[in-house]
């Protein structure tokens, strides 16, 4: 039995990470809930393969039985997120995921002290989005003394994947959600903000729209006021039947629309400070970023409890993904 469980092994992002795994030359076993498309995958692969729902914890726990780590690519999270945290705290199990909805975060905070407590860490969102927009964040605050407020935003491009697709409509709240003073509260979907991207065209608006980031980045580094924003370049987002929608974007396509996050810290005295990140296509971050955060778990890099990808490994985490830099504005 392998040390990593790569669950939702099967799905768009989970085959390209499990892909990624085998080029580390990680030994893992990929696991889910379809024996023919698991066995199908661990052929190609020429790995060990495990079948079980999240559903039932005997099986469950029987699952992951003899692994360190699990790295969770199965979305919607709202479904997973729980049982899968739940089992890993049960089994000593350190617990990562590639989420870009809130259920894995808020569940994190809720389980912080529990999972402290068994010696087992939650890092969810290892890769994605949440490692791009929370690296840019401390990044910004090194040089920033006394930060009180941060917009950022993420400009996304390219086909997005059908399961994401699924999870955003699924996502735990249909409210939009902005942190004021600490606090969670809502944001007024209205108030579009201008961000520029560097990328040639000058400020652009962006939409609000609830990040996980709203928990990471207060979780990282208590700025009590954050907005996030996306801007959706093309056909980023998905109009029509979901159930029509290829399952992601082609290699081409990845290649063709990177993304970027711009942001805006504001200081206690008033001073703002602006930067940016340039970086590859989302659906090839994630599964890159969350198998480099995997790779670190498996050699010791952990702290028990809640962490975020930006504290427990530092804002040059993202820079080993090729094709991507920070810029000061
Ligand atoms: N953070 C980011 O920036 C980022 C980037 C990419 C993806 N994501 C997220 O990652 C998730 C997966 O995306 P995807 O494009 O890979 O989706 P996908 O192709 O639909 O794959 C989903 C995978 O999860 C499994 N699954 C779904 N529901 C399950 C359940 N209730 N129990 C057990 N397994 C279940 C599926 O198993 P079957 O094959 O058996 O159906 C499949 O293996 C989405 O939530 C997406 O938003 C986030």
């Amino acid at each position: 039995m392998a040390d990593l469980i790569i669950y939702g092994a099967t799905g768009y992002t989970g085959r390209l990470a499990s892909g990624f795994a085998k080029s580390y030359n990680l030994q893992f076993t990929v696991a889910g809930r379809s024996e023919n498309k698991l066995k199908a995958l661990a052929a190609t692969l020429d790995v060990e393969y495990r079948v079980f729902a999240v559903d039932d914890p005997l099986a469950v726990d029987a699952g992951l039985h003899g692994a360190r780590v699990l790295l969770n690519c199965s979305g919607p999270f709202l479904h997973t997120a729980e049982p899968l945290i739940e089992a890993c705290i049960r089994n000593g199990i350190h617990y990562l995921d590639i989420a870009a909805e809130l259920d894995s975060y808020q569940l994190s905070e809720k389980k912080h002290e529990e999972a402290r407590q068994a010696n087992v860490m939650l890092l969810p969102g290892c890769g994605g989005s949440v490692a791009m927009l929370g690296c840019l964040t401390q990044y910004i605050i090194e040089n920033v003394a006394n930060p009180v407020s941060i917009d950022i935003a993420l400009h996304i491009a390219g086909p997005m994947s059908r399961g994401s697709a699924i999870s955003a409509a699924e996502n735990l709240t249909s409210k939009c959600l902005r942190r004021l003073d600490g606090k969670l509260v809502d944001q007024d979907r209205g108030q579009n903000m201008d961000f520029d991207f560097d990328d040639g065209r000058g400020a652009v608006s962006c939409f609000p729209s609830t990040l996980p980031d709203v928990i990471a980045i207060w979780r990282s580094t208590n700025i009590p006021n954050i907005r996030t924003f996306v801007h959706a370049a093309g056909n980023a987002l998905p109009t029509g039947n979901i159930d029509s929608m290829a399952e992601g974007p082609t290699a081409k396509q990845r290649e063709a629309n990177p993304y970027h996050v711009a942001a805006t810290v504001t200081a206690s005295d008033g001073s703002i400070t602006r930067a940016v990140l340039h970086t590859v296509n989302g659906y090839t971050f994630t599964p890159l970023a969350s198998v480099e955060a995997t790779r670190r778990v498996l050699m010791g890099e952990m702290q028990a409890g809640f962490q975020t990808p930006s504290n427990l490994f530092g804002y040059r985490f993202v820079a080993v993904i090729a094709g991507t830099a920070f810029r000061d504005l």
